[in-house]
């Protein structure tokens, strides 16, 4: 019995030997700038191939990287999306299907905690002796970074490699030459200086730290920003790095996440064709989607003459049965997509990685399907957005910021529901609004002040309750057609 039982922990911890993931092993000469590290991943610009970043990849599907880098500091969105860059590991160039940025990064403070970001690529990577993922440090390390680490990255003034050994330096001592940048610390960051007499001299460099323990790499820090002060015969240079092991329940989480979830990969099967509008378009019916990990993997249809997929300016998915949407996208295989209709398809549920990858989108139709709810920052992504569409719906409500992403904003149909109230700061960012259809529905509060806007044209208020507002008093000095029906009667 003893005996068996010895057998089995002998076998079961073989199996763990054998199928854990290994990580951090380099067997060449780190010091040496020009050897290649398995975990240096390149983000790069999808149209002009530049490298935006240096990532370390830390599981077949995660790459590391700072979050300013998609992100920077007092844009109030992020400017890279997974549309427009993409990976490469060695020679081989990756699709990327998400970007989760840190939620403690923020774009209206200087600090820059939360300075982390983790690219998803859409298929694995296949590790080998040239691809090999980092190990991340323990959480309960936290506090403790090695002092005696490797900087590795590039120079991106002149995408040359970067490889130096640093010690951490306390952060009273660090910032002694830089005082001004002591705002850019945190708890969560630290401080190392450069080493050695011929410092390449360039504020500009993306990488890591790397800490070798038991002949193993793990990466303990990210840089945030580096900083050079050259006096006559002294030249000062260090660096600020986000302490990765703060981060270590949010990066496992999502790695668990991904790994987890099984994507289901289709084929669109598009009808192309030229709309009424004269817009060239990849039309879709009968599709049938009721889980939400399915993803559109390639697109396949016959183009008319001279046309592909990047002539393709709407997808309309039509009388199909999808409660899900499909993960698509659009800057893989339609860049120029402006217009995303999903009409009478049943649609129960949405969320902002539905429409993530498609940044230019000008027009969202929703219209008869049944959706009952929308989480605020669904839409959060689409920055260029003029017309929302969800009429024929079931909402009784919508959250306050749900446009406040969208400053071209215009036209906002939303008839045929039960909404019962809007809220005063729904428009708050949508300064050139001009059509608004709210009929049939159950309006009886519109809280919303609609003298500031100065292009309004038309609100569409028949068939609901008693609305009270301050509305009469602004329609005496506006031009604008209100199409309503005793707004006031029998309110109380
Ligand atoms: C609203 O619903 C009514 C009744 O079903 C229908 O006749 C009308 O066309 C709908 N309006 C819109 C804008 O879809």
């Amino acid at each position: 019995m003893a005996a068996h039982k010895m057998l089995l922990c002998v076998l079961m911890s073989l199996f763990v030997l054998t199928t854990a993931q290994e990580c951090g092993k380099f067997t060449g000469n780190i010091d040496d700038k020009d050897s290649k590290l398995p975990w240096m991943v390149q983000l790069r610009e999808r149209m002009s191939s530049d490298v935006i970043c240096t990532g370390t990849l830390i599981s077949n599907r995660h790459v590391l990287i700072d979050a300013h880098c998609v992100w920077p500091k007092s844009y109030f969105v992020a400017l890279k999306l997974i549309s427009n860059v993409y990976v490469t590991i060695g020679n081989d160039a990756f699709d990327l299907m998400d970007i989760k940025i840190n939620s403690d990064w923020k774009f209206n403070n200087p600090n820059y905690d939360g300075d982390i970001a983790i690219a998803v690529l859409f298929n694995p990577v296949t590790f080998s002796d040239t691809v090999q993922p980092i190990c991340l440090p323990e959480q309960n390390a936290g506090t403790l970074i090695r002092p005696d680490g490797l900087v590795t990255g590039i120079n991106n003034i002149d995408n040359t490699n970067v490889r130096r050994r640093v010690t951490v330096e306390k952060n009273d001592v660090c910032f002694q030459h830089f005082p001004t940048r002591v705002q850019k610390a945190s708890p969560r960051t630290f401080c190392v200086k450069w080493q050695g007499e011929d410092l390449e001299i360039a504020n500009g460099f993306s990488g890591s730290y790397l800490h070798n323990s038991d002949d193993v790499w793990l990466i303990q820090g990210i840089e945030t920003e580096t900083f050079v002060q050259k006096n006559d015969c002294d030249i000062q240079k260090h660096s600020i790095f986000t302490n990765v092991a703060h981060y270590i329940d949010w990066i496992q989480n999502i790695v668990k996440r991904d790994t987890e979830q099984v994507w289901k990969d289709i084929e669109l099967k598009c009808t192309f064709k030229r709309n009424f509008e004269g817009l060239y378009g990849c039309e879709v019916e009968n599709l049938i989607i009721n889980s939400p990990n399915v993803r559109i993997a390639s697109i396949s249809g016959l183009h008319e003459d001279n046309m592909d997929n990047s002539a393709v300016e709407y997808v309309w998915i039509k009388d199909s049965q999808t409660s899900h949407l499909p993960r698509f996208d659009a800057g893989i295989f339609f860049p120029h997509l402006i217009k995303y209709l999903i009409t009478n398809s049943g649609l129960k549920f949405i969320s902002r990685d539905d429409f993530s990858g498609m940044p230019k989108l000008e027009t969202l139709d929703l219209s008869h399907n049944e959706l009952k709810e929308i989480p605020e920052d669904t839409l959060y992504d689409l920055n260029e957005l003029v017309d929302l569409y969800i009429e024929n719906n079931q909402f009784k409500n919508l959250p306050e910021n749900l446009l406040s992403h969208a400053p071209a904003f215009q036209r906002f149909k939303a008839t045929n529901n039960t909404l019962e109230i809007l809220p005063a700061n729904f428009f708050k960012a949508n300064h050139a609004l001009k059509i608004l259809s709210l009929d049939n529905n159950k309006l009886h509060k519109i809280f919303v002040d609609f003298r500031p806007f100065r292009n309004l044209k038309k609100i569409d208020l028949l068939n609901n309750r008693c609305i009270s507002t301050n509305f009469n008093d602004w329609r005496r000095y506006k031009s604008v057609l209100i199409v309503q029906k005793e707004i006031e009667s029998a309110c109380v």
